[in-house]
C-alpha cells in the first residue's frame, strides 16, 4: 500500500481544513500552530508500525485520523437516529477528539524524536511486515497519554470531555480503561457516550484500513532518509508537491516526489 504525493498533499490539506471549519479563535490559531509545526513529520508518518496492523506506510498516519473523522461522524448519526441520548458533549468535542485521538503517534518534539521509524531490517520488513519500528531513543509511553501531554505542551486546553475521549478511543484494548466502560454502580457510569461512539469510529476505520491491505498485501519500503534530513525545507517541499498535484500532473508530482523525498521505488 502506498499513497501518490497528490494524495499525501491532498489529505494534508483536507487535514487542515478540518481545522478551519470546525474550530475558532485562540483555540484555533494553536491547534493550526501545533499542526503547523508537526506538519513534515505528521504528514509522512504511518499510523502503525506493521503492515496488517493498519495503514503501515508513508502519509498513514493523515489518511487514518481523516477516516476517523468521517467514522465517528457517521457513528454519531446512528446512535442519534437509533435514540441515544447524544446530550453532555458538543460536536466541536466530538471532532477535536477524532483529529486529536492518535496525536501522540508523532512522539516526542524534536528532530529525530518520532515515533515510527523505518525498519533497518529486511528480514522483519519482508517476514513479519514490520516496515517501521518504534524509536528505541523515546521514553516509553502509551498512544494516549503522550496525546494529551502534546497538547498541553503546545498550549492548547482540554475540556474532561475532549481528555476522556482521547483516553477512552482504544476502548477495552486499553486495560486502564476498564473501569470507566465497566463500571459497578449507576452513579460511576459514564456520563455521555462520546468514549462509546470514538471507539466504534476507531475501530471503523482501523478494521477498513486493514482490509484494504489484506486485499492486495502489497507494501512499499519506507523512506531509509527521514525527510527531516533532506536538503529541501518542509514546507518547500510541500509547495512544490502541492503546486504540481493542483495541476493534475501526476508524473511530474511523482518524480518531484522521488526527488525530494529519496524513494526510488
Ligand atoms: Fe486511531
Amino acid at each position: 500500500m502506498k499513497l501518490s504525493a497528490e494524495q499525501i498533499v491532498q489529505n494534508w490539506n483536507d487535514l487542515i481544513k478540518v481545522i478551519e471549519d470546525n474550530f475558532k479563535g485562540e483555540r484555533k490559531e494553536k491547534l493550526l500552530a501545533m499542526y503547523t509545526d508537526l506538519e513534515e513529520r505528521m504528514s509522512m508518518q504511518p499510523a502503525s508500525s506493521i503492515d496488517h496492523y493498519h495503514n503501515a506506510f508513508e502519509g498513514g498516519y493523515v489518511d487514518h485520523v481523516l477516516r476517523v473523522i468521517k467514522c465517528a461522524k457517521q457513528v454519531y448519526k446512528l446512535w442519534t437516529e437509533m435514540g441515544a441520548d447524544m446530550s453532555g458533549y458538543t460536536e466541536e468535542e466530538l471532532i477535536f477528539v477524532a483529529l486529536n485521538h492518535d496525536i501522540g503517534k508523532m512522539g516526542f518534539p524534536g528532530e529525530g524524536n518520532e515515533t515510527y521509524i523505518p525498519n533497518d531490517s529486511e528480514w522483519h520488513r519482508k517476514n513479519m511486515g514490520r516496515m517501521y519500528k518504534v524509536n528505541p531513543n523515546n521514553q516509553f509511553t502509551l498512544v494516549n497519554d503522550l496525546s494529551i501531554w502534546l497538547l498541553q505542551h503546545y498550549g492548547i486546553s482540554i475540556t474532561w470531555n475532549e481528555m476522556l475521549g482521547i483516553k477512552l478511543t482504544d476502548g477495552l484494548y486499553d486495560e486502564n480503561n476498564k473501569p470507566y466502560f465497566m463500571s459497578r454502580t449507576a452513579d460511576s457510569k459514564l456520563k455521555t457516550n462520546l468514549g462509546f461512539v470514538m471507539h466504534q469510529a476507531d475501530c471503523m476505520a482501523a478494521r477498513i484500513e486493514y482490509e484494504r491491505w489484506a486485499k492486495t498485501k502489497s507494501t512499499s519500503t519506507p523512506f531509509k532518509t527521514a525527510p527531516a534530513k533532506n536538503t529541501y525545507s518542509k514546507s518547500a517541499k510541500m509547495q512544490k508537491l502541492g503546486a504540481i498535484a493542483s495541476k493534475g500532473e501526476a508524473g511530474a508530482a511523482m518524480k518531484m516526489f522521488d526527488d525530494l523525498f529519496g524513494d526510488k521505488k
